[in-house]
């Protein structure tokens, strides 16, 4: 089929690159000029593992195509996905200004049956909306069939999530138009469910909620540990062993942030708002996430004890998480915001990035950064920091400690070279 998608950001190019790498003929559309033009000669705008080779592979097969275009491919695809952005709103609701300029345009557009899938991540009743703002601007209700279909790739692991899915989640009105939206993904293999609209529209906000949920239940736990110096992370797997719980989304650290967790709860709370519905765990998850930084803030300072001079602390990570290169509402940007405000002189590392960060030194690589340095704290877990050279970091830094802000260091190989380890529920 030719599919027309709109929005080359993670959810856009990603799809994008599987649908095409499945057989189908993908025309990705962007209004950002200077991004196709790079698209188009194969430079990716982010960091993916393996998005840049499928992209390539179905650009040389003629099966990818980029432009700026949308209008034209809008008219001329039968299926047309919206994979724009809904960023969170000041008032915490999800800002739908980028989906609304893609109706306006669609209604120009559309002449002949479309299928238009809902990929972005919008509040429950933004596909009836669409359906009657398509029709309050003159498109006849029989030339199309708006189709929700939300995306659940992580960062770092996109294209594995998006071949390999869990699930393929389709919502739609009419059985028809949720078999054609199943048929496009017909060569991968997952489980449907076919629901309604509104359904599949919360099935994405609750998942993402539920998630953050997990995570900061289990950073709750970690402090409980913390007092009672037991460790986290075999309760943790003693609580996953369990099949109704599960094993991921339990590793308890300096707790999430990314493009999705933190916009989406919010989202979903002010959705609730709007019907006079308090959420009282969803606000909790939202508490105990932001103090989760001062946790670790407490443990450093701890550690320092009282000081005549300017300690030096090397952080290593500053994107969400490892293999991106995605700062958006890092936890670990917020903790080199919180240690200068302390007082301290932060040295940053991080292997894709390098963000202009008020009196943060950056070096160019992890052991420039640990030179005299007080105490290290890792707060992404970067394969490259698990697999650091020890004896090197330890002869570089003034005192060994290593502040473990995922819990993701080998414990045992770290006290070996004679630092002192501090993660979070670790006793
Ligand atoms: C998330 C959802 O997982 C995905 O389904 C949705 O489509 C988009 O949002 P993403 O934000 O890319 O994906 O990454 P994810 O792997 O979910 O991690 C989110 C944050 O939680 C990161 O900061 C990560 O470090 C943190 N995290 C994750 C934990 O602190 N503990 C965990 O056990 C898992």
């Amino acid at each position: 089929m030719d599919i027309c998608i709109i929005g080359a950001g993670y959810v856009g190019l990603t799809t994008a690159a599987v649908l095409a790498d499945i057989g189908h003929t993908v025309y990705c559309t962007d209004v950002d000029e200077e991004k196709i033009k790079k698209l188009q000669q194969g430079i990716i705008p982010i960091y993916e593992p393996g998005l840049t080779e499928m992209i390539a592979k179905n650009q040389e097969k003629g099966k990818l195509f980029f432009d700026t275009d949308s209008k034209r491919y809008m008219a001329d695809c039968p299926c047309i996905m919206i994979a724009v952005g809904t960023p969170s709103a000041k008032n915490g609701s999800a800002d739908m200004v980028y989906v609304k300029g893609v109706i306006d345009a669609l209604s120009q557009t559309i002449r002949t049956p479309k299928i238009i899938i809902l990929k972005s991540t919008v509040p429950p009743g933004t596909a009836d909306w669409i359906e009657a703002d398509l029709q309050r601007q003159g498109v006849d209700k029989r030339l199309f069939e708006i189709v929700s279909n939300p995306e659940f790739l992580r960062e770092g692991t996109a294209i594995e999530d998006t071949v390999h899915p869990d699930r393929i989640v389709i919502g739609a009105k009419q059985s028809e138009a949720a078999l054609k939206v199943q048929e496009l993904y017909q060569n991968l293999q997952t489980q449907f469910l076919i629901t309604d609209r509104l359904e599949a529209e919360l099935i994405k906000y609750a998942s993402n909620a539920f998630l953050a949920t997990k995570i900061s239940f289990i950073n709750e736990i970690a402090r409980i540990c913390d007092a009672y110096h037991a460790d986290i992370m075999e309760v943790s797997r003693g609580i996953g062993m369990d099949r109704r719980i599960g094993p991921r989304f339990l590793q308890a650290g300096l707790g999430y942030g990314g493009s999705c967790f933190p916009k989406d709860v919010n989202a979903l709370n002010y959705v609730a708002a709007a019907k006079d519905i308090q959420l009282d765990l969803v606000q909790a998850v939202k508490k105990i996430n932001r103090s989760q930084v001062d946790i670790y803030l407490n443990k450093i300072t701890h550690s320092l004890g009282k000081r005549s001079d300017k300690p030096r602390i090397a952080v290593w990570g500053a994107t969400f998480k490892e293999n991106t290169d995605d700062i958006r509402y890092s936890q670990a940007i917020v903790l080199m915001k919180k240690l200068i405000r302390k007082g301290y002189q932060v040295y940053a590392y991080d292997p894709l990035v390098s963000p202009k960060l008020s009196s943060v030194v950056w070096c160019s690589n992890p052991y420039e950064a640990v030179e005299q340095a007080d105490l290290l704290v890792v707060a992404t877990a970067w394969s490259a920091f698990l697999e650091a050279d020890w004896d090197r970091v330890k002869a570089l830094m003034k005192r060994p400690v290593i502040v473990d802000g995922r819990n993701c260091l080998n414990r045992k190989t770290v006290e070996m070279y004679g630092f002192e380890y501090v993660g979070v529920g670790r006793p």
